[in-house]
């Protein structure tokens, strides 16, 4: 596959602990990009946004920081501290779904005004000291919204501008908008990168042939559930089942380390195993354990027994499966 692929940013799961460790185990990766920061007018950084984001907690990888602001000011404010910390490029967050992001006009929301959309990407772009790339959908309730945005959209020159062809309402539910895809990708002045539902290699290569211009592929749930993929398309073999326990056991070290609530980490873990259970078939039976873990030794027995006893069957379609 010769597109560059890119590890999507997944608020609360792809956070430095699981980033350096995929790292670690999982070759393929062209970039990282990090759950979105949301800055506000206090000018600073959470303790969290910004332990994620510090070049020493992300060593060898690179990393995109995301950022989730309708204000130009917070934008600008962001940009500069990450500029300060050596990063080149930021992401803005175009696409967040949620309600509550929504209701504030931030994320899809500001797809909803573009006009304001266009004030506020004027303001950022005369005054921001990095390259600004943008991830986004196709509209927030219909297709029809597209060519206005693209039009708003063409006037900036963002360094790659990644779309999940989908609208706000559809969530991540419904069939990719591929028709949408190719009016962005039609005369783009700036690189466009694709985003949804690739699983497996044969989706990867699929998008490549359908749509040869794009720059880049991006994965979320895909990763999160098959994190070798990135090998497999980059043409390597796919890591021994030992290197998806490593990998597990660092994830989860990680946070008792960084931790200090222990069940918080047993918590955490089963959201990531949530989809992680999928390279595994018929383990239904062990995704009920690990579910059921009320401590972190009933979580490292439950997942010893499902290494020990299942194989990783990595398909090259399969049914996408959760806890
Ligand atoms: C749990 C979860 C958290 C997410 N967090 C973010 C985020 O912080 N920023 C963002 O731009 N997208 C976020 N997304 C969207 C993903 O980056 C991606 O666009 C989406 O999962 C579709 O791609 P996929 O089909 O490859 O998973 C999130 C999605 C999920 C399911």
């Amino acid at each position: 596959m010769d597109k560059l692929i890119s590890f999507a940013p997944m608020e609360g799961i792809t956070n430095h602990i699981y980033r350096k460790a995929h790292a670690a185990h999982f070759q393929g990766i062209d970039a990282y990009y990090s759950p979105f920061i949301a800055p506000n007018s206090s000018h600073k950084l959470t303790t969290r946004e910004l332990v994620d984001i510090l070049p020493e907690n992300n060593p060898g990888i690179r990393l995109i920081p995301q950022v989730l602001t309708r204000s130009p000011a917070d934008f600008l404010w962001c940009a500069e501290k990450l500029r300060s910390l050596g990063y080149d490029e930021i992401n803005l967050n175009l696409g967040c779904p949620s309600g509550t992001v929504v209701s504030k006009g931030k994320g899809a929301g500001q797809l909803s005004d573009p006009e304001a959309l266009e004030a506020f990407l004027k303001e950022i772009f005369k005054n921001c000291p990095l390259a600004i790339s943008a991830k986004t959908r196709i509209g927030l309730e219909s297709r029809a919204e597209l060519p206005r945005l693209l039009a708003v959209f063409r006037k900036f020159p963002f360094q790659e501008l990644i779309v999940h062809p989908r609208t706000r309402v559809m969530q991540y539910k419904g069939t990719p908008d591929e028709e949408a895809f190719s009016l962005v990708l039609e005369g783009s002045p700036f690189p466009v990168s694709w985003n949804g539902d690739v699983f497996c290699e044969k989706d990867a290569l699929e998008v490549a042939e359908r749509f040869p211009e794009t720059h880049a592929v991006m994965i979320g749930r895909g990763f999160i559930t098959d994190p070798g993929l990135s090998c497999v398309l980059k043409g390597l073999p796919r890591p021994e089942k030992a290197v998806y326990r490593s990998f597990a056991q660092e994830v989860f070290e990680g946070y008792m380390r960084e931790w200090n609530d222990k069940k918080a980490v047993v918590f955490h873990m089963k959201e990531f195993w949530s989809y992680m259970i999928g390279i595994f078939p018929d383990a239904g039976k062990y995704a009920k354990r690990i579910r059921k873990a009320a401590s972190p030794e009933e979580y490292l027995s439950s997942v010893s027994e499902l290494f020990e006893e299942r194989d990783i069957v990595p398909r090259e379609e399969w049914a996408f499966r959760r806890l």
